[in-house]
C-alpha cells in the first residue's frame, strides 16, 4: 500500500536535463555496457544461495509492505559451461566521473552505490575504487530531508529531520525482500552516459542513494562481491529507468549474453530513444506488460500455457493468474537467476520432461534439484524443449541451455524451482532470458522480445 501513495508523488519529481539535448527527438538512445563478473564460488554453492534467497522472498514479501521495494537475489553464477549469473551495468557518476559497477535489477527501484566520505588518501582506505568518493565530486549534493523528493524513499525509523537546518540530509533505508538493507543519504549527482551515436551526454540531478551501510545476505555475500551497488530498473518513480524514461522515452532494453563465449560478447543496457526501430530487429514478439498495484515495482507478464516438445501440458490456467489481492502472476526479473513456477505447473513440466528424456541419472542426487542428468561424454544431449504461450498469443521458446544448468562436470539439472500457489508469484529469471533481446516499453505497456536481436549494434 505504501507504494501506491508513493507513486502519486511522481509529478513532483525533479526532471533530469542533458547538456546536449537531442535524445528522444532523433531516436538516439543511451547505451551502458553490461558485463558479468567471473565468480569465485563453485556453481552449486552459488546456486544454493540463490535458491535460499528466493524462497525467503516468497515467504516474506507480505511482511515488507511498508517499505519493500523488490528483490535482489542474486546470482548464480556459473563458472561452468553456462554463462548465467549476475549482470552488472557500468555507470559513471560524479564530476569528474567515477566508474561504478552496479547490479542491473528490474526487480527493485532504488539506484544506490556504496559511498565514502573519505577526503584524503582514499586509495589507501578504499583500494581499487571499491566505493564512490562523494567528496571527490564537485556535483554531489545530498537532498534535504524536507525536499518533496525525499518523500519518494523509505526512511529509517526514527527519522531525524530538522527543517530549519540548512544541512539536514534526506536519510533513506531501503530493504530487499530477503531482509538485506542499504541505508545512507538520498542524493543528487551528475552522470555521464554514452549515446548510440557515440556522443557523451551529462545528465544532472540524477537521484540516487549514497549508501553508508549495507547488510544482509544479498548485499554482503560473495555474489555481490565486486559490485558497487544496485541499479533499480523497476516501474517505481525513483528507478533509473523511470528517471531517464520520463524525459527520453519510457523504455529500455537489454540482451543478457552467454559470457562463456570467447571472445566475450559486448552487450548493452539501452535506455530511451527508439532502439528496436533503429535496429530493425526481425521477428519481434510482444506480450502486454501488466501492473500489480500491490507490487508496483515489478514487470508482470501473463503466461497462458506451457508446452514440452510442442505438446501443451494440462495445467489449470488459474495457477498463472494474478488475483485481486496481488498474489500470483509472473514477473520478469534480471536480478533473479533461476526461474520459479507454481507448484502444479512445475510438477507437470517435471513429469513430462522425465518421461521424454533418454539420459541416465547421475549416481548421486544433486541437492535442491529434482531432475538431473548425466551428460558426460555426450556433446549434444537431446533435451526436451520448453515453450511458454504468453498473453497476446506470442510464444517464448528459449533453448534448453536457458533452463538446464551444469551443476558439476557432466551433470546438467533442470534450473526451475517450484513455488507454492496462493501467495507466491512466478519469476522468469535471467538464465531463462539469455540470448534474447528484451524491450520493456512502458509507453506502450508491452514487452518485446526477439531471439535475433542480440547481435545488433
Ligand atoms: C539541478 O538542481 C539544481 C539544484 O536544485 C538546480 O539549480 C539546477 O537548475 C538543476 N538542473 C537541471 C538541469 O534541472
Ligand atoms: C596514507 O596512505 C599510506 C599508504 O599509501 C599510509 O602509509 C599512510 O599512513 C596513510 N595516511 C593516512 C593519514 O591515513
Ligand atoms: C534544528 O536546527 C536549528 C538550527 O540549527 C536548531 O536551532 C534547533 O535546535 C534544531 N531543532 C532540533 C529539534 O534539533
Ligand atoms: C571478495 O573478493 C576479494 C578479492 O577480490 C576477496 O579477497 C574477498 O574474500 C571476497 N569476499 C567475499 C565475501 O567473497
Ligand atoms: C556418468 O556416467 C558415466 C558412464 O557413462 C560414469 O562413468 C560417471 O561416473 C557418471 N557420472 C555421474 C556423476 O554419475
Amino acid at each position: 500500500m505504501a507504494m501506491v501513495s508513493l507513486s502519486s508523488f511522481s509529478l513532483l519529481f525533479v526532471l533530469l536535463a542533458v547538456v546536449n539535448d537531442q535524445i528522444g527527438v532523433t531516436g538516439e538512445y543511451f547505451k551502458l555496457p553490461l558485463l558479468r563478473k567471473t565468480p569465485r564460488l563453485s556453481p552449486t554453492q552459488s546456486l544454493l544461495l540463490d535458491i535460499h534467497r528466493l524462497s525467503h522472498l516468497h515467504r516474506s514479501r507480505h511482511h515488507h509492505h511498508r517499505k519493500q521495494k523488490g528483490i535482489i537475489k542474486s546470482p548464480l553464477v556459473s563458472g561452468a559451461a553456462y554463462g548465467s549469473g549476475q549482470y552488472f551495468v557500468e555507470l559513471r557518476l560524479g564530476s569528474p566521473p567515477q566508474s561504478l559497477l552496479l547490479v542491473a535489477d528490474t526487480g527493485s527501484d532504488l539506484l544506490w552505490v556504496t559511498c565514502s566520505a573519505c577526503r584524503h588518501n582514499c586509495s589507501f582506505l578504499h583500494p581499487s575504487g571499491s566505493t564512490f568518493l562523494a567528496r571527490h565530486s564537485s556535483s554531489f549534493s545530498p537532498q534535504h530531508c524536507f525536499d518533496s523528493t525525499c518523500d519518494l524513499v523509505p526512511h529509517p525509523d526514527p527519522n531525524p529531520c530538522n527543517r530549519t537546518r540548512l544541512h539536514s540530509p534526506c536519510r533513506y533505508e531501503y530493504e530487499y525482500s530477503d531482509g538485506s538493507q542499504t541505508s545512507g543519504f538520498f542524493s543528487k549527482e551528475t552522470t555521464t552516459l554514452k549515446t548510440s551515436s557515440g556522443r557523451e551526454a551529462k545528465l544532472e540531478n540524477l537521484s540516487f542513494g549514497c549508501g553508508f551501510r549495507i547488510s544482509g545476505p544479498s548485499l554482503s555475500g560473495a555474489s555481490f562481491n565486486g559490485s558497487h551497488g544496485v541499479m533499480g530498473l523497476g516501474q517505481g518513480s525513483i528507478s533509473f529507468a523511470s528517471q531517464l524514461g520520463r524525459r527520453y522515452g519510457n523504455k529500455f532494453s537489454y540482451c543478457l549474453m552467454d559470457y562463456t563465449l570467447s571472445p566475450p560478447p559486448t552487450s548493452y543496457l539501452m535506455i530511451g530513444g527508439n532502439q528496436l526501430a533503429v535496429s530493425k530487429t526481425p521477428k519481434i514478439s510482444f506480450t502486454p506488460l501488466l501492473i500489480n498495484p500491490r507490487s508496483p515495482t515489478f514487470y508482470y507478464i501473463g503466461i497462458k500455457s506451457v508446452s514440452v516438445n510442442n505438446v501443451k501440458l494440462q495445467i489449470d490456467p488459474s495457477v498463472w493468474s494474478l488475483d485481486e489481492m496481488g498474489n500470483g502472476g509472473t514477473v520478469i526479473d534480471s536480478g533473479t537467476t533461476l526461474t520459479f513456477l507454481p507448484e502444479p505447473a512445475y510438477r507437470q513440466i517435471l513429469w513430462e520432461m522425465k518421461r521424454r528424456v533418454k539420459l541416465p541419472s547421475p549416481t548421486e542426487p544433486t541437492p535442491d534439484f529434482d531432475l538431473c542428468l548425466n551428460v558426460s561424454g555426450n556433446a549434444m544431449p537431446q533435451l526436451p524443449r520448453l515453450s511458454f504461450k504468453l498473453s497476446g498469443d506470442s510464444v517464448f521458446a528459449p533453448p534448453p541451455r536457458n533452463y538446464f544448468i551444469e551443476t558439476e562436470e557432466g551433470v546438467t539439472c533442470l534450473a526451475i524451482q517450484p513455488i507454492s500457489t496462493g501467495t507466491g508469484f512466478s519469476v522468469i529469471g535471467n538464465l531463462m532470458q539469455e540470448g534474447f533481446l528484451f524491450e520493456f516499453n512502458r509507453d506502450k505497456s508491452r514487452l518485446g522480445f526477439s531471439r535475433h536481436g542480440c547481435a545488433l549494434p
